[in-house]
């Protein structure tokens, strides 16, 4: 397996990211317009969320053809040239492989429902009759996970949205068509693959009702989840490519297996408790401020346990089902930039492969829609009804969704201060965030002081320093809820990151080796070190040795 610690990953949402056309929809051809942009910053990777045919139910993780570009983005000459283009300019394309469903409208799920058996078994179908649900579990994004088809007498399983039918990945031959459709893709010059919610494809061999949860604890991480992994990376030969998994709840123990080099699955994980720690009772749906101690013990846990297993993680705030992290953990009125550039070091200096998210690199915020019908996300339409009939007030509803939606990270980038911030000459499919005169691009590349420039500083300097990409990680200040520390260490090298994640000062101790260092990145002038460091309102502090 390759080595990815010192690359970094910009993620793009296509809908969202540049629009060629004037359709309002952001598409390929935008995509290639901005690489100038995304070289300019210096990443390595760009993974691309789902641009395959689809009905858009769930904006393209609902697949209905794996192999063919959807018109709504381009033709297929397009994503060919965006390959060439970014590969000219050193970038290589990563594509999201929506293995676990495809959508309801995909050739094999049509013949299925015609009644061709061979397809049913591509799915999992189970005999029964209308007023049975086969088990209790529910949907990700609300309902129960099963779906009647009368025609067939038949319930099949669903784990997202009822156009997305999960795969039966027992069945060979379904593993043989998902190998094919990643070997087209190599063969186009494709440079890896981000896999949706890959540890949630091996389901139990009994279907049981859950009596504790939502039936997730019987199909995450499941039965066969590993030798899968291992069977695809073997047999379409890309175990040097960049593969990033996407693991919904899973286990340390299970992202070691997942990418530790000797296993030969995959190079990476998401994992997303950290993005948990403002979920009232494990609830999305339930407000909360987030939970600063949580948040560290999580990061130590995931870090140092993947670091003594040889796992490798993907380092990452923010993305297309996420809010905005500058709205969520910083304070995008008082401190924005400080607070969005804090954010940015605390990670990107952590052991591990960064992900940026677009839009991340200018501090772009939540999108603080006010009326239900500027949402466009299916969970968040599917919810507020589950929260209005839960008793909610249509208000507490929209203050729910303002701060949970996954709209939050998917409004149009804001390129410019003009019409649409840029995005678009149509009119954008969701509405652009409404600060984008202050937040945009075009007034932050050419400024040396800009987000913008200190996220490119951060991706250079993990190239220039072996201590970022292959140091040990260690953590410090551990009892101390208000400061995210860590030390670094690689050879003779060290590197203190120094983070104060909240809007006050703090004052930690300082260890009197470190007056003998010096400062290599901060989001303020100097250090203030007294033989205590007093870190100002977000600040972040890297010292080297
Ligand atoms: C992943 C995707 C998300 C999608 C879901 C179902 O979590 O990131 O956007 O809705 O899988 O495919």
């Amino acid at each position: 397996m390759a080595d990815f610690s010192s690359k970094v990953v910009y993620q793009i949402y296509p809908k969202s990211f540049m629009d060629s056309n004037g359709d309002g929809l952001g598409d390929l051809k935008g995509i290639i317009q901005k690489l100038d942009y995304l070289k300019n910053l210096g990443v390595d990777y760009l993974w691309l969320t789902p641009v395959f045919v689809s009905p858009q139910n769930d904006n393209g993780y609902d697949v209905a053809d794996y192999r063919s570009i959807d018109p709504r983005f381009g033709t297929m000459a397009d994503m060919e040239e965006l390959i060439r283009e970014a590969d000219q300019r050193g970038m290589g394309l990563m594509l999201d492989m929506v293995f676990n469903h495809t959508s309801t409208e995909h050739e094999w799920f049509q013949k299925a429902l015609a009644g061709e058996e061979k397809y049913q078994n591509y799915y999992i179908f189970r005999e029964g009759t209308p007023d049975k649900l086969p088990t209790n579990w529910q949907s990700k994004f609300g309902g129960p996970a099963w779906e009647y088809v009368p025609s067939l007498g038949k319930w099949y399983l669903h784990l997202f949205d009822v156009t997305q039918a999960d795969l039966n990945w027992d069945n060979p031959e379904v593993r043989d068509e998902l190998k094919k459709v990643i070997l087209y893709w190599k063969e186009k010059g494709v440079k890896g693959f981000r896999f949706d919610v890959v540890n949630l494809i091996s389901k139990p061999e009994r279907f049981e009702d859950d009596y504790e949860g939502d039936g997730r604890r019987f199909y995450t991480d499941g039965p066969h989840v590993h030798e899968y992994l291992k069977e695809l990376t073997r047999d379409t030969g890309i175990d040097d490519m960049i593969t990033v998994g996407e693991m919904s709840s899973t286990t340390l123990e299970n992202c070691i297996r997942y990418s530790a080099p000797e296993e030969k699955e995959l190079s990476m994980c998401f994992s997303f408790h950290h993005l948990k720690v403002d979920y009232k009772d494990g609830d999305k749906w339930k407000l909360m401020e987030p939970d600063r101690m949580a948040l560290k013990k999580l990061f130590e846990k995931w870090q140092t346990g993947m670091q003594e297993g040889h796992g490798w993680n993907a380092l990452f705030w923010c993305n297309h089902d996420q809010p905005r992290t500058v709205s969520r953990f910083g304070d995008e009125k008082k401190y924005w930039k400080e607070s969005a550039e804090m954010l940015a070091a605390s990670i990107h200096l952590m052991r591990g492969t960064p992900y940026i998210f677009q839009g991340e690199e200018l501090g772009m915020t939540n999108a603080h829609y006010t009326s239900i019908s500027q949402y466009r996300d299916v969970e968040s339409l599917n919810y507020y009804k589950i929260l209005l009939d839960q008793g909610k007030t249509e208000k507490e509803a929209l203050e729910i969704l303002a701060a949970r939606s996954r709209d939050n990270g998917r409004t149009p980038i804001q390129w410019t201060e003009g019409r649409n911030a840029g995005f678009t000459e149509g009119t954008p499919w969701l509405e652009v965030t409404a600060n984008y005169r202050k937040i945009n691009a075009e007034k932050q590349i050419g400024d040396s002081d800009s987000i913008y420039a200190f996220y490119k500083k951060l991706v250079a300097l993990r190239k220039e320093k072996d201590v970022i990409s292959r140091g040990s990680i260690d953590f410090l200040e551990k009892e101390n809820p208000d400061v995210l520390a860590y030390k670094r260490e690689y050879e003779e090298n060290e590197l203190i990151v120094l983070n104060n994640l909240t809007s006050g000062e703090v004052k930690i101790q300082a260890d009197p080796a470190w007056a003998g260092y010096h400062k290599l990145l901060g989001n303020y002038e100097g250090v203030q070190n007294d033989g205590c460091i007093t870190l100002r309102p977000f600040e972040t502090v890297v010292l080297e040795k």
